[in-house]
């Protein structure tokens, strides 16, 4: 069997310096391990291609240290050390899976260019040694460190099994030392209260009307609660590799019938996030908070076409009003009134933009979680009306805002006629629901 394999290596390397010899002279000496060589869940291991001694007989070991426990989608440094008292090159693979055989979390190589992800098998990620990761001429042992993202806990135990090759240095199979090993990490113990949404806890974020109201899918909301994430304070998150909001931030997850919610910041009694757009159609959605391994217990969310929400400033839902002069970043606000902004009431016929959430289904939808684009715009389905002082405002545009995730904007023109003063009422009407009423300065320029 061995012989057989060697052959074909052999035979595979003449043609290669026959007819492809630029393959040999960018691995010398060294190519990456074909993947499936851990020897877990039936694989063989190195030993199929390297001989010296009986597999983990040559006097070393190979080890792999990971975290005592893990928890979802937290990113742990991994590292597999090969150790040998006669080795002097060096090389590993390692794969990371469920109990039942399936691609557990995301292996990514570390930053010293020591590893690197090789061909994946049947959905199974392999990391490996590079070929500067070889390290000819070291002694004793090395340690090759790589990146693991966890997988949720929910995937249970995650088996990490690693072959490494103890090498002679002498560029072939022969004389090579193989070891290999398997270690399984549970999920961290729950630490701390498990986390717990108030009755009719999650509101529109813009408006905070009672939790009571339906909300629309895409509304930014807020989940009021307690012991809700681990404690930190993330006023701001980000975007991961898909261009999408975070769905766990400061250790909390939330989803809604099961679908994962965009969080855009995350505190220990308030969690913002995305009503996703998957719950279109439905009329009520169970809303679980997730933190180390422990639920909170389900709370039912009220969902309907429309749940509009004018921001404010500061945010609460009443006062002046999250609007702008249109195409500026000055609000129609009495002037000096907003610290660290410009402010000034706006004219009868000036375009306002009115920030706001919530205004249901649009056109071009983004996806949940993402960027709106500016082009094509994303525009409601529903057509607003809004009211200035009492009186109708021609509207020119109402859509999701480009540039921002499940933030809309309606502009509206300043009605002829509407009386002046630091605090003229605006409110929404859009597919049979209505805004919160909130303020913009109207003056007779
Ligand atoms: C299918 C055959 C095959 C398998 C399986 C294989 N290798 Fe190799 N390996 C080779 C060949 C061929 C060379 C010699 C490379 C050359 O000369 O270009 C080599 C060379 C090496 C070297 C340098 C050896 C020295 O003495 O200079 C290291 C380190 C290495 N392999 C690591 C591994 C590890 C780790 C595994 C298992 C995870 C593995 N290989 C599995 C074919 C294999």
């Amino acid at each position: 069997m061995k012989q057989t394999t060697r052959k074909k290596t052999l035979w595979l390397a003449v043609l290669c310096a026959l007819f492809v010899p630029v393959v040999i002279f960018s691995y010398p000496g060294s190519p990456p391990p074909p993947s499936a060589r851990t020897g877990g869940f039936g694989e063989s291991t190195c030993t199929e291609c390297h001989f010296g001694t009986a597999l983990n007989a040559g006097g070393g070991s190979v080890s792999i240290s990971v975290p005592d426990g893990y928890s979802s989608d937290v990113t742990y440094t991994i590292s597999v050390t090969v150790s040998d008292p006669t080795a002097q090159r060096w090389g590993f693979e390692l794969s990371s899976r469920t109990q039942d055989g399936r691609q557990a979390g995301t292996l990514s190589a570390g930053s010293d260019g020591f590893t690197q992800l090789i061909p994946s098998v049947g959905g199974i990620q392999y990391i490996a040694h590079t070929l500067a990761g070889t390290r000819p001429g070291t002694r004793n042992s090395v340690t090759f460190s790589f990146n693991w993202r966890a997988p949720d806990t929910s995937s249970g135990p995650v088996v990490f099994n690693a072959a490494g090759n103890a090498a002679n240095n002498n560029n072939t199979q022969s004389g090579d030392h193989i070891y290999n090993t398997e270690v399984t990490v549970a999920p961290a113990a729950a630490s701390g209260p498990a986390p717990a949404v108030n009755d009719l806890g999650t509101v529109n974020n813009a408006s905070f009307t009672p939790g009571s109201t339906p909300l629309a899918p895409g509304t930014i909301a807020a989940v009021f609660g307690a012991n809700l994430n681990d404690g930190s304070s993330n006023a701001f998150s980000s975007l991961d590799d898909d261009g999408k909001l975070l769905t766990t931030l400061g250790g909390a997850s939330v989803t809604l019938n099961g679908i994962a919610a965009p969080i855009f910041s995350s505190f220990s009694s308030q969690l913002n996030i995305q009503i996703p757009f998957e719950l279109s159609g439905s009329s009520t959605a169970s809303l679980v908070v997730t933190l180390s391994g422990q639920n909170s217990a389900a709370q039912t969310v009220p969902i309907g076409p429309s749940s509009p929400g004018i921001f404010t400033i500061p945010p609460g839902g009443t006062g002046q009003g999250a609007i702008q002069i249109a195409n500026t970043t000055i609000f129609a606000a009495p002037t000096n009134s907003i610290s660290g902004a410009q402010s000034r009431p706006a004219a009868a016929g000036e375009i306002v933009t009115i920030y706001c959430t919530g205004l249901g289904d649009v056109t071009n939808p983004p996806g949940t979680g993402k960027l709106a684009s500016g082009d094509p715009l994303s525009t409601t389905v529903a057509t607003p009306q809004v009211n200035i002082g009492g009186i109708p405002a021609a509207v020119s545009f109402s859509g999701l805002a480009p540039g921002f995730v499940g933030l809309y904007q309606i502009n509206a023109q300043v009605p002829a006629g509407v009386a002046t003063g630091s605090a003229v009422p605006v409110v929404i009407n859009i597919d049979g629901a209505q805004s919160n009423t909130v303020n913009l300065a109207v003056g007779s320029q």
